[in-house]
């Protein structure tokens, strides 16, 4: 019998060297060390040896068990330290990879076009007054000399809520309110905002787009200080060779009203399809504030003057860019926008 149990030992421990999974080792578990098991049987039959050799046979056997029973403990942790190492393995995370990238946001083109003209016009002095969006038909019209059923009505196709209030078509309206706020004193303030206008949408001309109304007003303004305020924008917008024009025209709430053009960023003036061959840019209208449009802002044209311009925002950020469509600004493609 001891002659068995040493063999029975040899062979349960040679078993266990193969055995690599839990599961297995529950197997061998039941094979060698459970209650059907030659050891449990050998332990059983004990009792029925001579009494001589009982001792010695049951001591034996319970040291076989003890063998048994620490090799299994010890495979366990070892089988269970290796399922560990290799799950760490697989689920490994590189801690000093460098992490996603976050998108930063930035500002639209038409912010950063209007903040690079709010920079411009302040260093000329100007400050930034804002006016509101929906506007009453006597801002929008009648104050800047346009009376109910006045034809120069017709230049901007107007989007009315009722038959008094509306979204304003121009930032000249701001104009009033600016005057109404400071008179009698000097004025020197660029307005700049949205403006909208029942139009067809097209490659030109958006029906939402921002003006950036410029208004100064004192004792002796002349058409020399536009003429100036003109050329410094264009330069600084442009570049220092810009070239500036000025171009008869006609505004109800200016007299004389010019039209400011600049040469041709493109073609540099020799004519191309941007500029439609004449070498000339439309980047503004303006003019001396009218003495109906003062006295409605509570000047006295005998003693004041004023020159007024409006300037388009999106048009410039075209050129600047060579952007081909003005529908772009508020499409909203981020693949548009993100490359400005
Ligand atoms: N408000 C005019 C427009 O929208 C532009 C303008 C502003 C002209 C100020 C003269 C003076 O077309």
């Amino acid at each position: 019998m001891l002659k068995q149990l040493d063999e029975l030992q040899e062979s349960a421990l040679q078993e266990l060297e193969r055995v690599s999974t839990l599961e297995s080792l529950d197997q061998w578990r039941v094979t060698f060390l459970g209650k059907k098991s030659e050891l449990s049987q050998l332990l059983r039959s004990v009792g029925q040896l001579p009494p001589a050799e009982r001792p010695t046979a049951g001591k034996r056997c319970n040291e076989v068990k003890i063998v048994l029973e620490e090799a299994y403990t010890a495979r366990e942790s070892a089988i269970k330290a290796a399922v560990l190492a290799q799950k760490l393995t697989e689920e490994a995370i590189d801690v000093t990879l460098p992490g996603r990238p976050m998108r930063l946001g930035h500002l639209h083109l038409s912010t950063q076009t209007l903040r690079q003209m709010y920079a411009i016009f302040a260093e000329m002095g100007f400050q930034v007054f804002d006016a509101r969006e929906v506007e009453t038909d006597e801002y929008n019209f009648e104050l800047l000399n346009m009376p109910p059923a006045h034809p120069a009505r017709d230049m901007w196709d107007t989007l009315y809520f009722n038959e008094s209030l509306l979204l304003r078509t121009h930032t000249s309206p701001g104009q009033i309110h600016a005057m109404r706020k400071y008179h009698p004193e000097p004025i020197r303030v660029i307005l700049p905002g949205m403006c909208f206008r029942y139009e067809q949408v097209t490659a030109r001309s958006e029906s939402m787009f921002h003006q950036v109304e410029g208004l100064a007003v004192g004792r002796n303004i002349t058409m020399a200080d536009l003429k100036g305020t003109m050329y410094n924008l264009a330069r600084q917008m442009f570049g220092e060779d810009r070239r500036v024009r000025f171009r008869a025209s006609y505004f109800p709430f200016t007299e004389p009203s010019m039209e400011v053009d600049m040469d041709c960023i493109i073609c540099k003036g020799q004519g191309c399809r941007v500029c439609k061959h004449t070498g000339w840019l439309e980047i503004a209208g303006s003019g001396m504030v009218h003495p109906v449009v003062l006295r409605n802002g509570g000047y006295d044209p005998d003693e004041y003057s004023g020159f007024a311009f409006g300037l388009g925002v999106e048009r410039p950020a075209m050129l600047k860019y060579h952007i081909d469509d003005i529908r772009h600004f508020f499409g909203n493609d981020l693949r548009f926008l993100r490359q400005f």
